[in-house]
């Protein structure tokens, strides 16, 4: 309507500048809201047609700026502006994800640890579990200063009990070595709380009954209220953490493997042992590419997930160690956190940046498909390798068993080979990754 009386009362080229200024006037407002969506998501109500045209407001209540009405179908527009703009932090990504996947705010849930921010991932699917473990006996105070208790967690799927037998024959012999020892009082460097395989649900009823034989033979199956998927890896980890919260929460160390992982059991007390205790921080390796696949593997990233230029900083996720510290803190930013597809990203580059947990890094802690993993001079200085066989797995475990508990090689006449150390394994370095 003022258009339409601007247009008659204006003269020709007035209306020419008009319809400039309308033109630049939209595209700015159209800046405007992609920059605000970028920023500051929460500053929009979304009118949600299906839900009887109530408007909903998302994320924090400090929210004093202007709100913007828009709909989901304009939202969805505006967003592909986004793509290939750079990441702006945790808390950007927290608050675009919350109204991108229209997630509300749990009514009534206060974050574990205070001022996190609205909770949006419910946990109370993790009160139960289908196949439960003996919690971690109480913090053993008395056990000397020497040992540093530990709980194991292998990532693990319904029908991979291959992988699970060879872990039980290969590097956990290690691990009962090491708990002979210490119940007669030697030597003990690891004092393992708990070792288990953390799997989630299948709904094919015959391997469901077959895992829970095997735990019934085994006692070591921890299994997660939620359905075992690949993209779904994310709730899975915050189901283990949610049980390490209720069931072992005074843990010095968390390990968290694949089960296609070999994990050379004496470095990694060596490790332990160097490391500050009472450090809530996580111990990894961190990633070399940090760009998001956008092709069509199965690695691939869509803009849908991550709509941004670059991935922060994270670790390989296949093998790392948590503090026991650092559980809580990160099981709080879970709740917040929106999942996200790839576990090891959702941990160190978003959870645990989020919770403020300290990044630290060593490329001896864990080596992705190795050239040589029965090298002794690879087995001295490495703590976790990947491997593609059961084959593998053996060979390595037998190359560390002769190096650490045989002493069939002269430990010294290997070691002046290699490269790196003049001793396998005293120190392992660890630097601090850069956070964003
Ligand atoms: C603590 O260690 C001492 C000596 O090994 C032992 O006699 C005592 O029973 C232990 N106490 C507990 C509570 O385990
Ligand atoms: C344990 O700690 C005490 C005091 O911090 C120290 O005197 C003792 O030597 C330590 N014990 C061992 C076995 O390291
Ligand atoms: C359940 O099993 C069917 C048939 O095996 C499969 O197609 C479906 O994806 C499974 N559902 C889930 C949630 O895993
Ligand atoms: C160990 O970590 C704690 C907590 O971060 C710190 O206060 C302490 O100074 C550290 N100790 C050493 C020896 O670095
Ligand atoms: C593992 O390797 C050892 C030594 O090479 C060999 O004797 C043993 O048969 C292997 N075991 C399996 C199950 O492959
Ligand atoms: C020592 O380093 C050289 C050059 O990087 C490498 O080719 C060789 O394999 C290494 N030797 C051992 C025993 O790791």
């Amino acid at each position: 309507m003022l258009i339409f009386l601007l247009k008659t009362i204006l003269p020709r080229n007035m209306k020419v500048i008009f319809k400039w200024l309308l033109l630049i006037g939209t595209v700015c407002y159209f800046i405007y809201l992609v920059d605000l969506i970028q920023r500051q998501p929460s500053a929009f109500f979304i009118f949600d047609q299906h839900q009887s045209q109530q408007q909903q407001k998302y994320g924090q209540n400090d929210i004093t700026q202007t709100v913007v009405t828009i709909d989901r179908e304009l939202f969805d527009y505006l967003v592909v502006h986004l793509h290939d703009t750079e990441y702006d932090g945790v808390d950007n990504y927290i608050r675009f994800m919350t109204v991108f996947k229209g997630l509300k705010p749990l009514p009534g849930i206060e974050s574990l640890v205070p001022g996190m921010g609205p909770v949006v991932n419910d946990m109370s699917q993790f009160q139960h579990y289908p196949i439960n473990l003996v919690p971690c006996p109480s913090s053993s105070s008395n056990s000397s200063n020497q040992s540093r208790s530990l709980f194991i967690g292998v990532i693990s799927g319904p029908g991979n009990f291959e992988r699970r037998a060879t872990i039980r024959r290969t590097w956990h012999v290690h691990l009962n070595k090491n708990q002979q020892n210490k119940k007669s009082n030697k030597n003990a460097l690891l004092d393992l709380l708990r070792f288990a395989f953390v799997i989630g649900q299948t709904n094919d009823s015959v391997v469901q009954q077959q895992v829970k034989d095997e735990s019934e033979k085994y006692g070591d199956i921890l299994q997660i209220n939620m359905m075992d998927k690949y993209v779904d890896l994310s709730v899975k980890l915050t189901g283990l953490f949610h049980w390490l919260d209720t069931f072992c929460s005074r843990v010095d160390y968390v390990l968290k493997v694949d089960d296609d992982v070999y994990v050379n059991v004496h470095n990694l007390a060596t490790v332990l042992h160097s490391l500050n205790v009472s450090e809530p921080s996580v111990y990894g390796r961190q990633c070399g590419g940090n760009i998001p696949d956008r092709s069509a593997s199965k690695w691939k990233t869509g803009f849908e997930h991550w709509p941004w230029q670059r991935f922060p900083i994270y670790f390989q996720g296949a093998g790392v160690i948590i503090a026991g510290s650092a559980v809580r803190p990160i099981l709080s930013a879970m709740q917040v956190t929106p999942y996200f597809i790839w576990e090891d990203m959702y941990l160190i580059g978003l959870c645990a940046v989020k919770a403020k947990i300290q990044l630290r890094t060593s490329d001896r802690i864990f080596v992705d498909m190795p050239d040589n993993p029965v090298d002794p001079c690879f087995i001295g200085d490495n703590v976790m390798w990947t491997t593609d066989s059961a084959d593998v797995m053996n060979a390595s475990h037998f190359a560390s068993h002769n190096q650490f508990y045989d002493n069939k090689l002269q430990p010294s006449a290997n070691v002046q080979q290699c490269n790196s150390s003049t001793q396998p394994a005293v120190e392992f370095p660890f630097g601090y990754a850069q956070q964003n």
